[in-house]
């Protein structure tokens, strides 16, 4: 995720890193464990710090800055290293000759790192961003020319990646460039700006243009120029921001919950970036268990809480069919306090959004007590539960704000899947064909969520209808049955409406009992190409439609059963079985913001919820 902020004008002053930390100040929610800002003038400055922006602005207020024409900044949400000084950004190049910020992920620094390490050029940081940093510099130093430089690096790297780079050669000139990450620039009045969006000048100016995918922008104080990574000029549009600071720090959207629903697309495809090799091969280096103990793992014990317990529902059909070893799913306050059954050959998966939930964490302390290796999924880098676990696998949803959990919730699904497709790699139960479909169809998800996205409206439409609604019910089979509990608890803590998730095979062992006249439920249809279950749920929608409930159903494009048996059909697009719950789960997550706001609640913080649970 984070937050970058440009700054270049004609005159020097201290203007540049005001506008700069105001910015930041702005686009703290894209990242918040460390900060830094780079000015350059007659003289260059850097300072940076870890912890909130808050630490930054002390350190400037106590040791002020040079006067200067350009200014970057950086808030950051860490993805290669952990939060420190050392990890923050700017990064500046071993001769000094450059300072960078990145936002993203470069899938190739193993390589660039080597080329680094064979030209004896050391490392202050774990980052990636330091590396391209270096890179940046060695090409500056043939040419002279910034310009060139950055041109020759962007083609070099693959992954994501926002750069804005200066040089205190000339420190009325900025650089920047985007590949699959956000970068917007500002048109000031003898000054410009770049940010990762418009949140980052909104208060300077309203004049915006977008940049492309695979642009590179030169920016002095009265000059915008952008072209291509193959150097082709471009003529960029202007527009005007018409939202509010407040408005532009949401990404335009009225709430947090919003925005994070929207940014689903991005926590997949992010989750998924660089983690395989140029052979297919899955490397996840930050895994440090030792693959001989990995291939004796007999069992695999899931322990997390609320949302992310139901991540770890989802993957123990995936995980149990591709790799053949058991998986168990325990509330994390259960598995401690009871006396479960663990030893070396069990793996236990901790999953967390924001690494510091006390129930898992007491549970990881328990788990590793009896012996057992334990790797976490977590969202937050240097979180407690990441610093405690054996290994670690980051999910990249980028910073949740919003209480309720929704992007890290299809991030930590994808992470799962890729450590289950790691260990059937490892475990040999899989072909690297079969690993590689499997991961094409991963890749394919953040699509198709996009399409779901569109249909917004329709299905706030239905939420407002229901708004007087006292209770809803959930029901889903396999994959689909984890995803009607997630959307009854979305629905229960935002909407404060009661709403239960049953298996829909449980239906008629009791819950059935609950239907009356006008009861409305939502199913989750599993696709058709699954005749045997999708069946058994179409009869299931049968037996409740005939007691009177009123049902809305989530069903693949084309399901032609669902759309007769449903009183109101939601479609996703076609998948197979396994990646359902990336798709099926958006509606119901869009249904509960929408119901809860006809309701005029706040989404963002539902009552009696605070957003990490540090107590048990
Ligand atoms: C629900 C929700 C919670 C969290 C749970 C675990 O929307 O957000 O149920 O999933 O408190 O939190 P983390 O993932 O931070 O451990």
């Amino acid at each position: 995720m984070c937050g970058i902020v440009g700054y270049v004008a004609t005159e020097t002053s201290l203007r540049g890193s005001e506008v700069v930390a105001g910015g930041l100040a702005r686009l703290e929610y894209r990242g918040y464990d460390s900060a830094g800002i780079a000015v350059a003038g007659d003289s260059f400055a850097l300072v940076k710090k870890a912890g909130p922006l808050q630490a930054l602005l002390d350190e400037l207020a106590a040791h002020p800055l040079p006067e200067h024409s350009c200014a970057i900044g950086h808030t950051r949400w860490a993805t290669h290293g952990a939060p420190s000084d050392a990890n923050a950004h700017p990064h500046v190049s071993f001769d000094s000759k450059i300072a960078l910020v990145h936002n993203g992920i470069i899938e190739n620094v193993a390589e660039l790192r080597e080329e680094l390490a064979a030209r004896h050029i050391a490392l202050s940081s774990e980052t990636d961003s330091e590396v391209v940093c270096h890179h940046l510099a060695l090409a500056y130093a043939k040419t002279g020319d910034l310009s060139a430089a950055m041109g020759d690096v962007v083609t070099r790297l693959e992954g994501s990646f926002t750069l804005v780079a200066f040089t205190p050669d000339d420190p009325q000139r900025l650089l920047a460039a985007r590949r699959n990450s956000p970068l917007v620039v500002g048109l000031g009045d003898g000054e410009n700006y770049v940010g990762s969006d418009v949140a980052a000048f909104v208060d300077q100016t309203r004049t915006a243009i977008e940049l492309g995918q695979d642009q590179i922008v030169e920016l002095t104080g009265t000059e915008v120029s952008i072209r291509t990574f193959d150097g082709e000029p471009v003529e960029g549009t202007t527009y005007e921001v018409d939202w509010d600071a407040d408005a532009a720090v949401k990404g335009g959207y009225p709430t947090f919950m919003e925005k994070e629903i929207h940014d689903e697309p991005a926590a997949v495809a992010d989750t998924l970036l660089a983690r395989t090799d140029d052979t297919g091969h899955l490397h996840l280096d930050e895994l440090r268990i030792d693959p001989a103990i990995l291939r004796q793992v007999d069992k695999i014990v899931v322990i997390a809480c609320g949302t992310a317990a139901y991540a770890g529902h989802v993957a123990k059909y995936a995980i149990e069919h591709w790799c053949r070893i058991p998986v168990e799913i325990e509330l994390a306050h259960e598995f401690r306090y009871r006396d479960p059954v663990v030893s070396e050959k069990t793996l236990i998966v901790a999953i967390s959004q924001s690494g510091e939930t006390m129930d898992t964490l007491m549970a990881v302390r328990h788990a590793r007590e009896q012996g057992a290796k334990v790797l976490a999924i977590v969202n937050t880098h240097g979180s407690t539960i990441a610093r405690e676990s054996d290994a670690v696998l980051y999910t990249h949803a980028g910073p949740e704000v919003a209480v309720a959990s929704t992007k890290a919730f299809v991030a930590q699904i994808t992470a799962c899947y890729i450590l289950g497709l790691y260990l059937a790699q490892l475990r040999g139960n899989k072909y690297i064909d079969e690993i590689s479909g499997y991961l094409d169809q991963l890749g394919r998800m953040p699509g198709k969520i996009a399409q779901i996205l569109e249909k917004e409206d329709e299905i706030a439409d239905l939420a407002r209808s229901l708004k007087d609604a006292t209770s809803v019910l959930f029901l889903g089979r396999h994959v689909g049955y984890p995803i009607a509990m997630e959307g009854a608890l979305k629905l229960k803590e935002l909407a404060y409406i009661h709403a239960e998730g049953f298996a829909a095979g449980e239906l008629k062992h009791g819950p059935i009992a609950l239907i009356e006249s006008g009861q409305p439920v939502f199913v989750i249809c599993p696709t058709p190409r699954r005749p045997l279950l999708h069946n058994k749920v179409i009869s299931n929608i049968e037996e409740i439609r005939a007691r009177g409930a009123s049902v809305m159903c989530i069903a693949e494009e084309g399901d032609e059963a669902a759309a007769r048996a449903a009183d109101h059909l939601i479609t996703v697009p076609q998948a197979p079985t396994l990646m359902h719950p990336l798709l099926t789960v958006v509606p119901l997550q869009i249904f509960a913001c929408a119901l809860a706001e006809a309701k005029g609640l706040n989404v963002d913080k539902p009552r009696n919820l605070a957003k990490a649970v540090t107590v048990e």
